[in-house]
């Protein structure tokens, strides 16, 4: 089977393209990028010719902070429907968080994971074993075992590592495989009760808050830690100022460093609260204007790497109840695109450092072999429609979760295409 791409914009930061070009894929794979390609290969039996003029064609895009839920939690979402989900988000490749029932701390679950994908056939999704057994923070797991049985990285997400002996080891063995381990920067005695950001809105509402230094702490001290042990250190969902403002430092200094952040933080503050609406409870949580701009600020000076969608899918029994009581986290899969595609429009960042933070950073950071169109690497390709106006309707959604504060915006941009080693597995024209 042989594609053909005509006539898209193609925008490959990790081959510093942006241009005009077309793009032949055969058997899975990248097979020429370049000018009129389409007299030369017309006549190739089995070709299928897509005009996408008007149309940005990019690598296929990487989003290394999904929550899939499965094992344990299928009421809320599975690798399959998480899958879909993230084609219909332009997503090729997703990474997956341990906090599964049962956690994933063993081999088993991490094969388990890798079987279900095979069996899906949809996207390439890549598993984060847990630091911690159970993710309880007391003992590491065995680091070497999970990643021969294909984990790319270690987190404890949803929860933070509060022992800094066990993350100053977690870094040392995690660096000696060359694996990143992942933080969710969180001092929990700072956290607790809290189910927003500690600020005016909360007080209004009577909320009990999260204030920012308690985020700030640990990305302190994991800063401090990363620079000891010299271990690469991935910071995920940054939400702060003072963390974008640090981790900036640190990266001035050479400390081995990245980080994300999510849609959410750079769209949304507390004041969105106002309606109590469950849907916008996440931890961190929403932040202050002042902490949106300097999230912004991060991604445009290149402090903040990666974008990353945090999925997190929670069931309507999880979220329709008082704001204490609700889960926290968010849908993101399927409106990730179309909100950071706002930096772009509001003129935070050029399109090729957007898509940049969607395809060739986060595949560095977990060291995947993918996120650019290079000569025979793997056809993952995204084709973005920039000028299509769709209103997000969690009626629509692939994903099982209906929890996205986005319902009923009206975005700009969107996925219109999604090709996964050279098939077709989505397509929206
Ligand atoms: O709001 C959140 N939800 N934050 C996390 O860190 C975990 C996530 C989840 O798993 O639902």
């Amino acid at each position: 089977m042989t594609l053909l791409l005509k006539g898209g914009r193609v925008v490959d930061p990790s081959l510093n393209r942006d241009e005009v070009a077309d793009l032949l894929i055969k058997n899975g794979k990248i097979v020429k990028l370049g000018k009129d390609l389409y007299k030369a290969n017309k006549a190739a039996p089995d070709i299928e010719v897509l005009d996408l003029r008007g149309k940005i064609v990019v690598p296929g895009l990487i989003d290394i902070h999904t929550h899939l839920r499965e094992p344990g939690f299928e009421y809320k979402e599975t690798i399959a429907s998480g899958s879909e989900a993230a084609l219909a988000g332009g997503f090729t490749s997703i990474a997956c968080m341990p906090n599964t029932n049962p956690v994933n701390d063993n081999r088993s679950v991490t094969e388990f994971i890798r079987r279900k994908t095979t069996e899906c056939g949809l996207v390439n999704v890549y598993p984060i074993a847990a630091i911690s057994v159970k993710s309880e923070g007391t003992f590491l797991t065995e680091f070497l075992d999970l990643k021969d049985a294909g984990a790319v990285g270690f987190s404890d997400d949803g929860k933070p590592v509060m022992n800094a002996a066990l993350m100053r080891r977690a870094l040392e063995y995690a660096s000696s495989l060359d694996m990143p381990i992942i933080a969710h920067c969180e001092d929990k005695n700072l956290s607790a009760g809290g189910v927003m950001h500690e600020g005016f809105v909360a007080a209004e509402l009577g909320l009990s808050a999260i204030p920012s230094v308690a985020e700030e702490i640990m990305v302190a001290r994991d800063l401090l830690l990363a620079e000891f042990t010299s271990a690469p250190l991935h910071i995920a969902h940054v939400s702060t100022a003072g963390s974008v403002r640090m981790i900036r430092e640190a990266k001035a200094r050479g400390i081995r460093v990245t980080a994300e952040t999510a849609p959410h933080y750079f769209t949304l503050t507390d004041e969105a609260l106002r309606g109590f609406d469950t849907n916008l409870k996440v931890y961190p949580p929403l932040r202050s204007r002042e902490d949106r701009a300097s999230v912004r600020e991060g991604l445009s000076d290149g402090t903040l790497d990666v974008i990353a969608s945090d999925h997190a899918p929670h069931a309507r029994t999880d979220k329709e109840v008082e704001f204490d009581y609700a889960a926290s986290g968010l849908t993101g899969l399927e409106t990730s695109l179309s909100l950071s595609l706002g930096l772009v429009a509001d003129g935070a960042l050029t399109l090729l450092s957007l898509i940049e933070k969607m395809t060739v950073n986060p595949a560095g950071v977990l060291r995947l072999p993918k996120g650019g169109l290079a000569i025979g690497a793997d056809a993952d390709v995204t084709v973005i429609d920039p000028d299509r106006e769709w209103i997000c309707d969690r009626a629509l959604f692939r994903s099982r979760g209906r929890n996205s504060p986005f319902h009923g915006w009206t975005m700009k941009g969107k996925a219109i295409l999604t090709i996964v080693g050279g098939t077709v597995r989505y397509r929206d024209f």
